[in-house]
């Protein structure tokens, strides 16, 4: 079982407001920026006593705002330098990776010498401007523009999926009258309309912000999306025979900020309240897009895409995003296999397996046994696997197959589907290379290669296997997570960890190694494939305690040079180049200042 106290739900800002605090977190950060003397309360002027400008150099501007003095680089916003100063705009159409709209007004706040308020999102900071956030006149502004908003919103709350992280519904509560004086009948739109094949609209509940529009014309460039009609009557829809669906038609529902646009897979599946969001990384491509995993019950609900400027900014691919239904569309296998041991133990089907290899690498001779192993497997279980079966086993023949679908595209997405194949080349296990798998199953057939270790890969999904083929071996030991032909055929097998149920790192496409947590409880015995190999390898004189991915990984940085200097704790949340492998100019499209970039800092 893997160990529950690697279990560490975390809350973080839902998915579609990365610029927003997460829950419980204050709204206004109480420290205040750079030489600033004490601030007076929000609202009240400036004085000669009162907060003085900080320096600013010469690409820099100094402001106050909320009597707080900010120096922000020159042409940032309003709404950004209110950011750094740790002071929340509330906005509905800004969105820091895309287009500035201006067409929601909630971002409004006073600054003094200009008579009209002034959209936080689109003014840019000016020198000594001072800017009042939470005045008396900027909150009856936005609880105007909350009363317009909620006009012909309906009163759906009780049964929006958006529930608990809408923002129509958290600035109602902070912002809002909290009462409707609206009597007459609202507008009605259509509701519950498919606009693409996975995502739903509800019109009655869009603000036109124009989030999802911009998404599909600067993001994924995809262009479905349009604003039709005007005034009261103005209604999102897709172009007559175009829906909504591009390979990331999912990020229009993170962007939406009411529960206009809904994930189909997702739609009342759990209240977003009983979720525990986790920080891991996708594992659908070599891209190892940045996410969260939602879990409920021991069960994936959902994953959406987590902030990392470096690797995937705001956004996730549809594929990656429902990537973890393979966990339950295929029957799991939960308990070890021994052919001829009913009911055989983890230990018992282990001394198998151990004295199976013994015996093919002693009647067969050199080059008898040889490894099968999937570049989706952990950094850790790679180099527990290379130590064990390279070095105390003799297994000297290794290949890793390649999966790869498509092409790669504009923004995220790698034709490389297996997530950590620069990963184990840095182990020096060499690249993924259906070449080298294929010189393997050719010995198999000519008798050459009696033995075989598989781990991670359902064998017979791959060209040039067959079950006949299979049958000819004398050892066939199998490591996987689902049950499959392979494990059917195995002499021995063993139950692994699927996707989420792991700890452990990977490095992606651009050298960058991060961490995925342990989401769920693997079901029955089923175990990280490090653990399952560290138990073999104790029956081959392993002496490695290798108690936890941790020490493992932190193993990997003090002995294997390319990853010299790293650990478990310096790779954070966002991952860490390896110094010694990150590939150049492999920032890669979408990142970096492509499309849908997050726009530059304050
Ligand atoms: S559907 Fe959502 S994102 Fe699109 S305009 Fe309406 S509220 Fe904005
Ligand atoms: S681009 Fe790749 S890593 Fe990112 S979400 Fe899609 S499948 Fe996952
Ligand atoms: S966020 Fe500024 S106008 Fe919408």
């Amino acid at each position: 079982m893997g160990d529950p106290e690697t279990i560490e739900p975390r809350l973080s800002p839902p998915p579609h407001q990365p610029n927003v605090p997460a829950p419980g977190a204050p709204a206004v950060a109480p420290a205040a920026v750079t030489g600033a003397a004490p601030a007076s309360a929000a609202g009240t002027p400036a004085s000669a006593a009162g907060p003085v400008l900080p320096q600013a150099g010469p690409d820099e501007v100094a402001l106050l705002i909320d009597d707080r003095p900010v120096v922000v680089r020159k042409g940032a916003t309003v709404l950004q330098a209110a950011e750094k100063a740790g002071i929340l705009v509330p906005h509905y159409c800004y969105h820091p990776g895309m287009s500035v709209a201006g067409n929601c007004r909630m971002c409004l706040v006073e600054i003094e010498k200009m008579p009209k308020l002034q959209i936080g999102c689109a003014t840019v900071a000016g020198p000594g401007m001072v800017v009042r956030t939470n005045n008396e006149r900027v909150r009856g502004v936005r609880a105007g523009i909350q009363e317009f908003l909620l006009i012909n919103h309906p009163l759906d709350c009780p049964i929006c999926d958006q529930a608990g992280e809408c923002r129509l519904q958290s600035y109602e509560k902070d912002y809002g009258r909290g009462y409707s004086r609206f009597a007459e009948e609202k507008v009605h739109f259509p509701k519950r309309y498919d606009i693409g094949r996975s995502v739903l609209f509800d019109a009655e509940r869009c603000i036109k912000c124009t989030r999802c529009i911009r998404f599909c014309d600067e993001v994924s460039r995809s262009h479905e999306l349009a604003l039709f009609s005007r005034g009261d009557h103005a209604i999102v829809g897709a172009f007559p025979g175009r829906p909504l669906d591009n390979p990331y038609s999912g990020c229009t529902a993170d962007v939406c900020p009411v529960g206009a646009l809904t994930w189909k897979p997702f739609r009342f599946k759990a209240r977003v309240w009983f979720l525990k969001n986790v920080p891991s990384v996708c594992a659908g491509c070599a891209r190892g897009c940045n996410v969260n995993v939602a879990t409920f019950r021991n069960r994936i609900h959902r994953m959406t895409p987590r902030v990392n400027a470096d690797v995937n900014a705001y956004w996730m691919c549809d594929a990656g995003r429902q990537s973890y239904d393979t966990l339950y569309s295929r029957p799991r296998f939960e308990r070890p296999i021994a052919r001829g041991l009913p009911d055989a133990t983890a230990d018992q089907a282990l001394d198998r397996a151990a004295a199976l290899l013994r015996d093919t690498a002693k009647t067969g001779g050199k080059g008898a046994v040889a490894a099968i192993v999937s570049a989706r497997l952990s950094l850790e279980d790679l180099y527990v696997a290379k130590r064990v079966l390279g070095e105390l086993a003799g297994i000297t023949r290794l290949a890793i197959p390649s999966h790869e679908d498509g092409e790669d595209d504009h923004l995220l997405i790698r034709r490389d589907k297996t997530p950590n194949a620069r990963g184990a080349e840095l182990l020096g296990l060499g690249a993924p290379s259906s070449g080298r798998v294929k010189e393997i199953l050719d010995d198999v057939a000519s008798g050459r290669v009696k033995g075989l270790v598989v781990l991670g890969e359902d064998l017979l999904a791959l060209p040039g296997a067959s079950p006949a083929l299979l049958d000819r071996l004398s050892a066939l030991v199998v490591l996987d997570a689902w049950k499959s032909p392979t494990v059917d055929r195995a002499h021995v097998a063993l139950p692994s960890c699927g996707y989420g149920e792991f700890e452990g790192t990977m490095v992606n496409f651009q050298g960058r190694v991060q961490r995925l947590r342990a989401a769920l409880r693997p079901p029955g015995e089923a175990d990280p494939a490090w653990r399952i190999l560290r138990e073999l390898g104790r029956r081959f004189g392993l002496t490695s305690e290798y108690a936890t991915a941790r020490a493992i990984f932190d193993e990997i940085g003090a002995k294997v040079p390319a990853f010299s200097g790293l650990t478990f704790r310096t790779l954070g949340d966002l991952g860490a180049p390896v110094p010694g492998g990150a590939t150049p100019g492999a920032a890669g499209a979408g990142v970096s200042g492509g499309p849908g970039a997050p726009r530059a800092e304050a």
